[in-house]
């Protein structure tokens, strides 16, 4: 069996699809840098080990990396998935999990990498809008594309509405990515090109 740690920083919902798709994945912790994200709430009351780590506690980024890396090490997932986790991590952090840390980001990337995503997407006046499951390398948000899901703009659309429309794709891609690796169907080609087999 497969196991993963998810990190969340607030809300929770794709951790929650996570969990709630029953894929199989053996979610070892929940683990969120904001000790009253809602989302740490919710995996306590399903009974999953919820881990408080306050970010705020930590006198530098490396001081608090290097103590997540250690909780999640001695818990030694397969997976690492950021769900909504709002920080960014070390290079350092990130060699210690090669290939095996994965963020779902709200946009098709490598269009709108970084926040305000809906907004921005507006904005452009993109007719395609949606979210990317990859990688995650020390650069933000351009590591390699396991999955992605389009949903249109509408007319009228708002920054709201858009993010509630992406948000549904989110958590269906997300638990789909994890049956992938849970089948190891990943594949890696040469550049770091992600094929599902
Ligand atoms: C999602 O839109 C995700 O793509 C982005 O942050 C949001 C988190 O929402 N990285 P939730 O906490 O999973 O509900």
């Amino acid at each position: 069996m497969k196991s993963g740690v998810v990190l969340i920083s607030g809300r929770g919902s794709n951790m929650r699809s996570i969990v709630e798709a029953r894929t199989g994945l053996d979610v070892k912790a929940v683990v969120s840098n904001r000790p009253d994200a809602p989302g740490l709430a919710w995996a306590r009351s399903q009974g999953l080990p919820a881990i408080a780590l306050d970010h705020k506690a930590h006198a530098t980024r490396e001081a608090f990396d290097a103590e997540l890396a250690a909780a999640i090490e001695r818990l030694a997932p397969d997976l690492v998935l950021l769900a909504g986790f709002m920080r960014i991590l070390t290079p350092e952090f990130i060699a210690r999990f090669p290939r095996r840390i994965l963020n779902i980001h709200p946009s098709l990337l490598p269009a709108f990498p970084g926040l305000h995503t809906h907004r921005r997407a507006l904005e452009a006046g993109v007719k395609l809008h949606g979210c990317t499951v990859h990688l995650v390398t020390p650069e933000l948000d351009s590591g390699p594309i396991v999955a992605q899901a389009a949903v249109p703009v509408l007319r009228g659309d708002t920054e709201e509405t858009l993010a509630a429309r992406v948000l549904q794709a989110e958590h269906q891609v997300y638990p789909q990515v994890v049956r992938w690796f849970l089948e190891d169907r990943v594949e890696f080609l040469d550049g770091d090109i992600v094929q599902i087999r």
